[in-house]
Formats: structure tokens, sequence, C-alpha cells
């Protein structure tokens, strides 16, 4: 089905909810709308993104009518901050799996794969007011029916649909993520929140280069830090970076 604000509230009310059919970047209207004070659950959804934020700078590719491009205003703490980018990659792996979805994981720290390729991103985007957080910006891009043959992405990416092999409702796919959002929510700066993410990580126990470091991906720490055991047998701390996997 097409995706509509009066679809959308169908499925999402009470939920304040925005929808635009073609747009730069969720992420830029809901921090917009944060600034205007929108509360705790409200969420910016596009059809289609022109200027999709990626992690690092990098473009995020919507297409119109193919992808899931969610950004969802959560308020945390400021110590439940590292867990925030945590919750969104969670939430998406949940919905996954409860579409039956077999070879799900996280790649550290936070890319969401199916059959190993890239199948969701998550970008959590902070707005301060002065030293105070106003809130958070949780940018969520999944691919449903995105078709990669001839780009770049065609190796390392993959949707939703031809890996399941039959078709899925942007809109039920919308409602299904809110309620695991909402759930993750409600356990920000918990253990089982972290020990959750950490199991869910293919990153652990191999030989990755990351930021110029080549070692064994030892563990994670409760910032979602990951830690690095290098050539020299020193613990690297890498705060953010991409992973590949070199074993
Ligand atoms: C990544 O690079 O892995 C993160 C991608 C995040 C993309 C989503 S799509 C919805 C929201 N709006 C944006 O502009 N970016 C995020």
């Amino acid at each position: 089905m097409t995706l509509s604000l009066a679809h959308l509230n169908r499925l999402l009310a009470p939920r304040p909810t925005r929808f635009y059919d073609r747009i730069d970047s969720t992420q830029e209207m809901a921090l917009e709308w944060l600034r205007e004070g929108a509360e705790a659950g409200a969420v910016v959804i596009a059809n289609e993104q022109l200027k999709g934020r990626g992690r690092q700078g990098r473009m995020w590719y919507t297409p119109p009518g193919v992808a899931l491009a969610v950004s969802v205003i959560l308020k945390p703490l400021v110590a439940q901050l590292p867990q925030v980018t945590m919750l969104g990659a969670l939430a998406i792996f949940d919905v996954l799996q409860e579409l039956g979805a077999i070879r799900v994981t996280i790649k550290w720290p936070n890319d969401v794969r199916l059959n190993g390729r890239k199948v969701s991103g998550v970008l959590p985007e902070a707005e301060w007011d002065g030293g105070e957080l106003r809130g958070v910006a949780l940018g969520m891009g999944v691919n449903v029916r995105v078709d990669f043959r001839g780009t770049e992405l065609e190796q390392t990416a993959i949707s939703i649909e031809p890996a399941l092999g039959r078709s899925v409702d942007r809109g039920e796919l919308i409602a299904m993520l809110m309620k695991r959002v909402d759930y993750w929510s409600a356990r920000l700066g918990t253990d089982e929140l972290f020990e959750t993410w950490k199991s869910r990580l293919e990153t652990l126990g191999q030989q990755v280069l990351v930021n110029r470091i080549t070692g064994l991906a030892e563990d994670v720490d409760t910032y979602g830090a990951l830690l690095v055991r290098d050539e020299n047998g020193v613990i690297q701390r890498i705060l953010a970076g991409d992973v590949e996997f070199c074993g």
C-alpha cells in the first residue's frame, strides 16, 4: 500500500506523526520538530529522501516507494546516549526476526545485516540547548525493495523482500518497528539492552580492520566502543569507524 499520512495515523495513533512524500532528510525535519517542542515518540516518515544522511557524513540512498526512512524522537538522559544507537539496531533486528528472517546480525556499531549484507542503517543525532540535551532524532533507514543491481552497493547491500521471497507492506513494517522502538526505549540504560545488543554483534571474535588497526575484535564496553586487540597485543578502544572483516 502507498504510504500516506492518513494510513500512517491509523496504524500509529496516538503517536504524533509527520509524513512527507519527498524530503531532503527525515533527520533534518525531526531535529527541527524537536526544537519546536516535539514530544518523545514523535516520528517523521518519508517516502523518498533526496539528501538522506548516513554515518560519517555519507549519503543514504532512499529512492521513492521502496524503503523506510524514519526518524523517531527520543528524550534519553545524557548517560543513556550511547544506548540510543544500540536501541535502533535492536529494534530493526527484532522486526526482521519477527518477519521470519534467519540470518540477521548487527555489525558493529549499528549496521543491521541480512544474509551477510547491509539491510539497514541507524543514525542518532542529538539536539542540545546550551549544555542541556533537548533530545535525539534516531534515524533508521531500511531497504525494503531497493534494487541495488548495477549500483556500487550491489555486493554489499540487500533488501528485505528479495531476501524473504515475499512482499512486505511498508506501513505494517513501520508499525512493527515503532513497537520495538517503544519496547527498547522503556529499557534505555539497562543491562538487558546492552547485553542483548552485544549478543547480536557478529563482529566479536573476528579478525577486523578498523581505523587502520588490525586485530581481534574481543569485546565492546558499555559506551558501545569496540575493543580490538592489535598485532602488538594491546587493546585499542574504537569509538567510531567502519569495520572490515579480514579473517
Ligand atoms: C548509516 O549510514 O548506516 C546510517 C543511515 C541512516 C539512514 C536514515 S534514513 C532515515 C533517517 N534520515 C536520514 O537522513 N538518515 C536516516
